[in-house]
C-alpha cells in the first residue's frame, strides 16, 4: 500500500529524541515514568516548554491535567478540538505508549500551522496524569478526576505501593489545589470538561499486530474492551520452611498459585484474557511459608458480561482453594472500565477516503484515556500507529519512525477535518 509523503517538519524526531533518555533503565532499556517521580516531571516540564515556545496557551486542572491551546482568542477555551495522551508510562515500560501521542500531537499542530490553517474553533494539546495506574493502582487517574469520576473520597484513600498517599505524593499546590477542588461536584466537573471540549482524539501505538496484518500505517480504533484490576488477598499462617510438614501448612503462596493457573484455564477457555503480573509476599523470605500474599488480577473481556463472569469465576475457584488450603481469600476490585464503543459515525468519517485508501477500524483491549472521555459523553476517536510486533507495556514497544511520520500526518488530515 502506498502511503502519502509525509509533510512533517523534522520537529517530531527532534522531539522524540529529547525524550528517549528520561526515565529510561540503563539495565533493561525500559521506561520508569511514574506520576509524580522526578522522570515524569521532567517530562512534564518538556511539554510546557514546547507549549510556550509554540506560544500556545496552557491550562492545568487541580490534578495537574494539561491542555496547551491553540486559537482561544484570548478567552477561555470552550468547544475544543482536543488531541493528546499521557507521559506516564508502566514499569519498564516503551516508548511510545503515551508519549507518541503527544509528540504527534504537538507535530500535527505545527503541520497545521505550515499548512496555513486558521482554527475555527481551539485545539488543545492534552496531557493526562497517571494513565497507566502503575503508581496508584486506579487506571486513567487524571482523566477519571476530570470527567468527575474521582470522588474526594477516593482520592484520599490512594496509596503507592510503598504506603505513599497520593496527597503526600504530589507537590505542595497541588495538594492545595486538589483539596480546594474537593467541593466541586462530579456534575460540575464533567461540565466543565464538556464545555471545554468538543471532540476529543487520542493518537496511540497500537498495542496489537491488526495493522501489521492489514499492511496499513495508520488504524481508527472502535472500541475498548471491559476490563479490571482485582486485588486478591491471600491470608496464611507463617512458619517454618523445614520443620512444619506439608500437611500441617496453611500456605498462601500455594492458593495463589493455584488461583493463577484457573485465571489462566478460564480466560483460555472462554477466549478471554487474564494476567497476574504483580505480586507481594510477606515476610518474603526463602526458608519460611508466607503469612500472606497479595496478587492483583487483569482481566480483560469482549463484553461487560464476560468480564463479570470470568473474575467471578476465578474468584470462585481461589475461594475453593483456600478452603482446602485453610487459608483466607478477600477479592477487591480496584479499578473497572466498562465497554467502549466510540462515536462509529465519527470513527467513519475519520477513517474514509484517504490517499492510501480507507484506513482500517479496530477494537483493542487496551484502556486509554479517550476512553473515559468517551463514557464521559465525549465524542471521541483514536488513532493508531503501526506496531511491528505488537508487543507493548516492554521495553520492547517500538513504531517505525515513517510509520510515525505518517501517524503524525494523519493526525493533522483529522484535526483539520474536525477544525473545518
Ligand atoms: O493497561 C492498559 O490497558 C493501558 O495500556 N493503560
Ligand atoms: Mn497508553
Ligand atoms: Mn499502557
Amino acid at each position: 500500500m502506498k502511503e502519502k509523503e509525509p509533510e512533517v517538519p523534522d520537529d517530531f524526531e527532534r522531539m522524540w529524541t529529547d525524550l528517549a533518555p528520561v526515565g529510561r533503565s540503563a539495565r533493561s532499556g525500559g521506561y520508569f515514568r511514574q506520576p509524580w517521580s522526578t522522570p515524569e516531571r521532567e517530562l512534564h516540564e518538556w511539554f510546557l516548554e514546547q507549549a510556550r515556545a509554540r506560544d500556545l496557551v496552557v491550562t492545568t486542572d487541580a490534578m495537574g491535567n494539561t491542555v496547551a491551546w491553540w486559537g482561544t482568542g484570548g478567552r477561555a477555551p470552550e468547544g475544543g478540538v482536543v488531541t493528546g495522551s499521557h507521559l506516564d508510562s508502566v514499569r519498564d515500560g516503551g516508548a511510545y505508549d503515551g508519549p507518541l501521542g503527544v509528540v504527534s500531537a504537538l507535530a500535527a499542530l505545527d503541520v497545521l500551522r505550515s499548512r496555513g490553517v486558521v482554527p475555527a474553533r481551539p485545539l488543545g494539546i492534552g496531557v493526562f496524569l497517571e494513565e497507566e495506574g502503575s503508581r496508584f493502582g486506579l487506571a486513567c487517574l487524571g482523566s477519571r478526576y476530570a470527567a468527575g469520576e474521582l470522588s474526594w473520597d477516593r482520592l484520599r484513600e490512594l496509596r503507592d505501593p510503598d504506603g505513599v498517599a497520593l496527597l503526600d505524593a504530589v507537590d505542595p499546590a497541588t495538594a492545595g489545589a486538589l483539596e480546594a477542588d474537593a467541593g466541586v461536584s462530579a456534575a460540575e466537573r464533567l461540565a466543565d470538561l464538556r464545555r471545554q471540549v468538543s471532540v476529543f482524539v487520542e493518537l496511540h501505538v497500537e498495542q496489537g499486530r491488526a495493522l501489521v496484518d492489514l499492511g496499513h500505517a495508520v488504524g481508527v480504533a472502535s472500541g475498548i474492551w471491559p476490563h479490571g484490576r482485582w486485588r486478591f488477598d491471600f491470608a496464611g499462617v507463617a512458619d517454618h520452611a523445614g520443620t512444619t510438614r506439608m500437611e500441617d501448612r496453611h500456605d498462601p503462596m500455594l492458593t495463589y498459585a493455584m488461583t493463577a493457573l484457573a485465571a489462566n484455564k478460564q480466560a483460555r477457555l472462554a477466549g478471554q484474557r487474564a494476567t497476574f503480573g504483580r505480586l507481594a509476599v510477606e515476610p518474603n523470605g526463602t526458608n519460611a511459608v508466607p503469612s500472606r500474599v497479595t496478587a492483583w488480577l487483569d482481566a480483560r473481556c469482549s463484553s461487560d458480561d464476560e468480564l463479570s463472569a470470568l473474575v467471578d469465576g476465578i474468584a470462585r475457584q481461589a475461594q475453593e482453594r483456600s478452603q482446602r488450603d485453610g487459608t483466607t481469600l478477600t477479592v477487591t476490585a480496584e479499578s473497572v472500565s466498562g465497554l467502549v464503543s466510540f462515536d462509529p459515525d465519527l470513527a467513519a468519517r475519520l477513517a474514509a477516503d484517504h490517499e492510501d485508501g480507507d484506513w482500517p477500524v479496530l477494537p483493542t483491549q487496551a484502556g486509554h484515556d479517550a476512553g473515559i472521555l468517551s463514557a464521559a459523553g465525549i465524542p471521541t476517536a483514536m488513532l493508531f500507529v503501526r506496531n511491528p510486533t505488537g508487543v507493548s507495556h516492554s521495553p520492547a514497544e517500538h513504531a517505525e519512525t515513517p510509520d510515525c511520520l505518517v501517524g503524525v500526518s494523519a493526525l493533522a488530515d483529522t484535526l483539520e477535518r474536525l477544525l473545518g
